[in-house]
C-alpha cells in the first residue's frame, strides 16, 4: 500500500494550485491523486470526510469524538479543510463537540464555517460565534424563530420533505464564491448530501481503534439487499497512523467480483 507523504514542497504546490497559481500535472503520486482534485477544482466540488474506528464508529454513545482519528488522520482532515472554501457540519456536531473547524495542524487558511441548524437548536453560546476565527454561516428553516448569532450570516431556506435542500445550500454558498466544500459530518448530514447526489469524493479515514458502540459514520436510508449497496471506485492509501479510503462517488464501476472496484496501490 502506498503512503501519503506530504512534503513541504508538495503542500506548497497544492496551496498554489488552490490559488490558481499552479497547474495540476496529472501525476500518479498519492499526494496528487488524493488532494489534487480538491485543490485543482475549477468549479463546484464537494468532498465528504469521515474519521472512524475499525468498527465504523465516529464517537462513543456519550458523544466523545475527539480522538477517533490518529494524528495522521487528523492532519489529513486539516489538509482537506485548508484546500476548501467552506466546511459544513450538522447542528448536532456543533452542540456535541463545539468544534472550531479551523486549520491548525498544517499551513493554510481556515475555510468559512457552515452549520445546518434547520429548527434553530443553536444557543448562540457556541465557540465558533465568539472565537474571532473564519466567518460563520448558519442555515435555518424559514419557519425557525428568527435569531442572530454574533457576526454570523443566517440564511433562511424553505424546508421540504428532506429538510433543507442540500442543492439550495450549495447554491447559496456558490453565490458567495464558496465552491469547494467539505462536508465534515456528522453521519446524518453527510448522508443527506450523498443521497442527493452532491458529493464528488468521499474520504473515509480508518483508525485502528475499536469503540464497539456508538454512532456510525454514514446513515443512509435502509436498503434490503447488498446488491443495492454503493460500490464506488476506491483507492486505498496509508496515511501513517490511519488508512484512507478515497471513494470516487462520480464513478460508475462496472463490477465483476465483489471488491474489484477497490485498488490498493503498491509501492513502486
Ligand atoms: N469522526 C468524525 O469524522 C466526525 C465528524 C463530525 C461529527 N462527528 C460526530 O457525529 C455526531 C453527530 O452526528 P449526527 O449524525 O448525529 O448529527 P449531525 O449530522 O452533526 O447533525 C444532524 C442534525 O442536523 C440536521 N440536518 C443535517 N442536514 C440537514 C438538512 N439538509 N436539512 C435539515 N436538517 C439537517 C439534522 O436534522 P434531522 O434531525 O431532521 O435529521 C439533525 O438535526 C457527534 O457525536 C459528532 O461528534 C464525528
Amino acid at each position: 500500500m502506498r503512503t501519503i507523504d506530504v512534503t513541504d514542497a508538495a503542500w506548497g504546490t497544492l496551496l498554489a494550485l488552490q490559488e490558481g497559481l499552479a497547474d495540476l500535472e496529472g501525476g500518479a503520486d498519492p499526494v496528487t491523486r488524493v488532494y489534487g482534485p480538491i485543490a485543482g477544482a475549477k468549479g463546484p466540488f464537494v468532498i465528504a470526510q469521515v474519521g472512524q474506528s475499525l468498527d465504523g464508529r465516529i464517537a462513543t454513545p456519550t458523544g466523545d469524538a475527539r480522538d477517533v482519528s490518529g494524528p495522521d488522520g487528523l492532519a489529513h482532515l486539516h489538509r482537506c479543510r485548508a484546500l476548501v472554501d467552506a466546511v459544513i457540519v450538522g447542528v448536532t456536531t456543533v452542540t456535541s463537540d463545539d468544534p472550531r473547524l479551523s486549520v491548525r495542524i498544517v499551513e493554510g487558511r481556515s475555510p468559512v464555517r457552515v452549520v445546518i441548524d434547520c429548527r434553530g437548536d443553536l444557543s448562540g453560546g457556541e465557540g465558533m460565534f465568539h472565537d474571532g476565527g473564519a466567518p460563520v454561516i448558519v442555515f435555518q428553516s424559514a419557519t425557525a424563530p428568527p435569531r442572530t448569532f454574533g457576526q454570523a450570516e443566517v440564511i433562511r431556506l424553505k424546508e421540504d420533505t428532506c429538510g433543507l435542500c442540500t442543492g439550495a445550500i450549495l447554491q447559496a454558498l456558490a453565490d458567495r464564491g464558496l465552491q469547494r466544500v467539505l462536508v465534515e459530518g456528522g453521519a446524518k448530514t453527510i448522508a443527506r448530501f450523498i443521497e442527493a447526489g452532491h458529493v464528488d469524493r468521499l474520504h473515509v479515514s480508518v483508525s485502528p481503534i475499536i469503540i464497539g458502540s456508538g454512532p456510525s459514520g454514514i446513515n443512509f436510508s435502509p436498503i434490503e439487499f447488498l446488491s443495492e449497496a454503493r460500490r464506488p471506485l476506491t483507492e486505498v492509501y496509508s496515511l501513517g497512523s490511519d488508512i484512507l479510503f478515497d471513494c470516487d462517488l462520480r464513478s460508475n464501476p462496472v463490477l465483476g467480483r465483489q471488491g474489484e472496484q477497490v485498488s490498493v496501490a503498491n509501492p513502486t
